[in-house]
């Protein structure tokens, strides 16, 4: 029986939105082959357990929540795999601290301090396998202007784009207004670089909308990209799973958005007709074979370039009228690990965790595999002559 620890929460502003991921890995995840340990991450970055957490209901009052649950920190010891008890504890009538073991980590975090790398940097230092993409992967895939270049050097269909920083906005708003206007045909879509969850995205089809969007943008982030708006635009999104080379694509589903563009209230908050809260989406999506051939066939190529590994949903932007595909954005840790668009291919949640938790341990043996030594004299040979290099 593998240990494996669900983290979920986070400081993120898709905070509650990895709750609900979260627990849902928990309730679909294999009971006779994992005991899940619930590891839910603070507003604040503080890390607790406890079986409170398991109940989705007991979030409406989280405060007295965590007077339920125990604090538990991962030390960046390679191989510990054990969260000690946080402030550390002797177990009773020993020597020991009190800790939980773990095997595997399952991270569901959306957003900042989660799904960027930094939490895989912890886990990548105490060497412990992960589920998902590496730092590398997170890093590139979470900042929208880095994954931008990487899809142009690759020369992958994106829009036209621009990129700066809030300082330099800051020091000079109408010069960068003209820069833009300059570069860019209106309308134009306005995003923090490193956000999530279309928190933080206005459209803009005039300037004094374009100040409005980036007035709400520079909030979130300190760096800014701003793109051309694909006109009349189809939404199509595509799952890519496996790792290296040995991947799979799922089906492609039509998120249909309510407002200008698919929204927060649209992700999260509709109901749909007679079915729980959720995004109203098509899947399969409406849209010739040939066309989902190339997205899929692109969603691979993303998820490769990017060095990504386990699973990832790879959305992109149709233009109605010319049928053009442009690559939008990945999300290395989809909403829900984008299930739905595996079921229909008869992988079910429960397996798809399987899957998941089985590619985080083989990435973790090829890991292994490297050599993290260098033989050399360097230093016996500074301990002759000193730091000087
Ligand atoms: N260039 C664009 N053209 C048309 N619609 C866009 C464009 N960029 C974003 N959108 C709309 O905004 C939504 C959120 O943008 P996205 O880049 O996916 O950010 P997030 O990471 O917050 O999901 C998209 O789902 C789409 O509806
Ligand atoms: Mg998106």
């Amino acid at each position: 029986m593998l240990k494996v620890a669900v983290m979920f929460g986070g400081k993120s502003v898709e905070h509650e939105v990895s709750i609900i991921t979260g627990l849902q890995v928990i309730e679909n995840m294999n009971k006779e082959k994992y005991e899940p340990i619930p590891v839910y991450v603070g507003r604040d970055g503080r890390w607790y357990t406890g079986k409170d957490l398991l109940d989705i209901s007991n979030y409406k009052d989280i405060p007295s929540l965590l007077k339920k649950c125990e604090q538990v920190v991962l030390p960046p010891v390679p191989g510990l795999n054990k969260l000690y008890y946080y402030p550390f504890r002797k177990k009773f009538m020993s020597k020991e601290y009190d800790y939980i073991d773990v095997d595997v980590i399952f991270p569901a975090f959306h957003g900042t301090h989660g799904e960027d790398g930094t939490m895989q940097g912890l886990f990548q230092l105490a060497n412990i396998p992960y589920v998902g993409s590496g730092v590398v992967g997170s890093a590139t895939g979470m900042d929208k202007v880095i994954m931008k270049d990487i899809f142009k050097a690759n020369n992958l269909p994106i829009v036209n784009y621009l990129w700066f920083l809030r300082k330099e906005y800051e020091k000079n708003k109408e010069a960068m207004l003209d820069l833009i206007e300059s570069k860019l045909k209106y309308p134009m879509f306005v995003k923090p670089a490193n956000l999530g969850s279309s928190i933080g995205i206005s459209k803009a089809k005039n300037r004094d909308e374009l100040f409005d969007a980036i007035e709400i943008a520079i909030y979130y982030d300190r760096k800014i990209i701003v793109e051309e708006a694909v006109k009349d635009p189809m939404e199509v999104n595509c799952s890519v799973m496996g790792i290296d080379r040995d991947l799979e694509v799922s089906l492609c589903e039509m998120p249909v958005p309510w407002e200008e563009f698919l929204s927060y209230q649209d992700k999260y908050m509709r109901k749909e007709k007679g079915g729980k809260g959720s995004t109203t989406r098509q899947i399969p999506a409406p849209i010739p074979e040939e066309k989902t051939k190339e997205i899929q066939e692109l969603a691979k190529k993303v998820f490769q370039i990017l060095d990504c590994s386990g699973l990832a949903r790879i959305d992109f932007l149709l233009e109605k009228e010319t049928m053009k595909v442009y690559v939008n954005e990945i999300n290395t840790i989809p909403g829900s690990f984008a299930f739905y668009l595996w079921k229909p291919l008869g992988i079910s949640f429960e397996k798809l965790i399987d899957r998941l938790i089985e590619y985080a341990v083989e990435r973790h043996k090829e890991y292994a595999r490297n050599m993290y030594t260098f033989e050399t004299t360097l230093l016996l040979k500074a301990a002759d002559r000193g730091t000087k290099m």
